[in-house]
Order: C-alpha cells, then structure tokens, then sequence
C-alpha cells in the first residue's frame, strides 16, 4: 500500500489508484465533470483540480483524475487555492454552457452562481469528451468524434451527417454530464440528438409480448455478436425488458 494525505487524513492507497479514486473511496468530495469509472483518466475539464505536493513533483494545482498516486504525497482538495481555481474553471464552463441546468446546478453547490465569461452561442455542451470515448472504449461503436475548432468546437457524427455506425444504444446521452446529449424514442424511431440536431435515427423493434417499441434492431445485434451467455440474448431479441423478464422467470420456474 502507498500512504499519502488528503487533507490533512493519512490514508492508504493501491499502486496506480488515482488521486481522484483514493478521494473517492474515503467519501472526500472533488467535483468532476469528464471524468467515469469506465473510462480511463481524460482530464479535460480541470474541474478535479486540487493542490499537491511531494518528491519529485513541484507543490502545485493537478487535476486529480489523472495524478497517481505516489508515496508521500500531499494533497489539499479545499485550500483556498483550490477553492479559487475550481471556482474560475466553473466559470469559464458556465460561460460556454450556461444553458446547461445539470452544470449550473453542480456550480452552485461549490458557490458559483455567475459566470464573468460569456461566448456568442451559449449551450449544453463543454466537450468533456465523455460520449466520444464511452462510444469508442466500452461499446466499441465509435459514432461520434469532435469536428471544428476553438468556439466551434463540437460533437458530431461521422462527416456531420447522420450516422451510419450509431447503434442507437444511447450510451452517450446516459453519460452526458450536462444534459447536451439527449436521446428521445418517438413511436418507432429512436434518435439521437445533439443541440438542435440530429445525429443518428434508428428504427425500433416492438417486443413480440407486448407490442411496445422498446430497442433498435442494431443495439440487439451489437449485444448479440458480444455475449457469450448462450440463450440470454435470444431471450431479450424481441421482448421488451418487462416481459423478457417474465418470459424468464417462467422458463427458469418451468425448467427444462
Ligand atoms: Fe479531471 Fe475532468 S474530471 S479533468
């Protein structure tokens, strides 16, 4: 175990555990924007940051969800250098994403309630990047990248149009820590959409039981080539997941 202090508490921490993890684990409080436990380190907001110190680093500001931990390292997650770093780094993500009500909400339990930084078009989006990775590292899809620059910087589909590998998983939009992602299933189309626009637009498959549209045929298939549960899928292939699960209760009561 590597011993290292946060705020001022000695703690325990395994080899190559974030700060942001150790802090975690023992209940200290450190906002994040970008960062998820299924996803590997990113630091894109900086909204993590905290001050630390110890061989061979140089005391300073770091955002805790890519600093490993080493041992005897110090670490302050409210000194008020922190405090006024975090409350900047809020500011400037309001500024861009004021529109956001999950971001202003988040803001305004660490004291920021207004931001100094104003761009043209405010909106939801502050390119944390976590529906990019969650599409490209956990579903293996890789539907949605980045395209522009500077201010207009933005999540897109392939080429700007709709896309043709989404499978309509709505991964992304779950994730989406500020709500700029949204996925929404209109009769027998569930689409994906970003802003204003639309992204992805995948037909649905009504549950054989039921008749209720409940999943793209696409997401089904994706599910289907990466399980190794024999029979699990077959199961959930046509049935919504109400009546997949009383079709398998009765199975599993019934038995073979
Ligand atoms: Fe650490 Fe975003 S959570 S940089």
């Amino acid at each position: 175990m590597i011993p290292i202090t946060i705020d001022g508490r000695k703690l325990e921490a395994r080899e190559n555990q974030t700060v942001l993890q150790v802090a975690r684990e023992h209940g200290i409080d450190i906002p994040t924007l970008c960062s998820h436990e299924a996803l590997g380190p990113h630091g894109a907001c900086r909204l993590c940051v905290i001050e630390a110190e110890g061989r061979p680093l140089r005391k300073g500001l770091m955002a805790s969800c890519t600093l490993q931990v080493f041992p005897d390292l110090i670490v302050e997650t409210k000194s008020p250098a922190v405090v006024q770093a975090r409350k900047v780094i809020f500011e400037l993500l309001l500024g861009r994403a004021s529109e956001s009500v999950a971001l202003r909400e988040l803001a305004e339990k660490y004291g920021v309630t207004s931001s100094r930084f104003k761009t043209e078009s405010s909106e939801d989006c502050v390119r944390c990047g976590i529906c990019i990775r969650v599409c490209k590292e956990q579903i293996g899809v890789a539907a949605l990248c980045f395209a522009g620059r500077g201010q207009k910087k933005r999540v897109t589909a392939e080429f700007g149009q709709l896309s043709e590998t989404c499978i309509g998983c709505g991964t992304c939009a779950n994730l989406c820590p500020t709500g700029a992602i949204r996925m929404e299933d209109r009769g027998d189309e569930r689409r994906i959409i970003v802003k204003d626009t639309v992204i992805s637009a995948q037909p649905l498959v009504p549950c054989r039981q039921c008749g209720s549209h409940f999943q793209t045929a696409r997401f089904i298939e994706h599910v289907r080539a990466k399980s190794d549960v024999e029979g699990a899928t077959e199961i959930a292939r046509d049935l919504c997941p109400t009546c997949a699960r009383v079709v398998y209760a009765e199975s599993v009561m019934v038995g073979p």
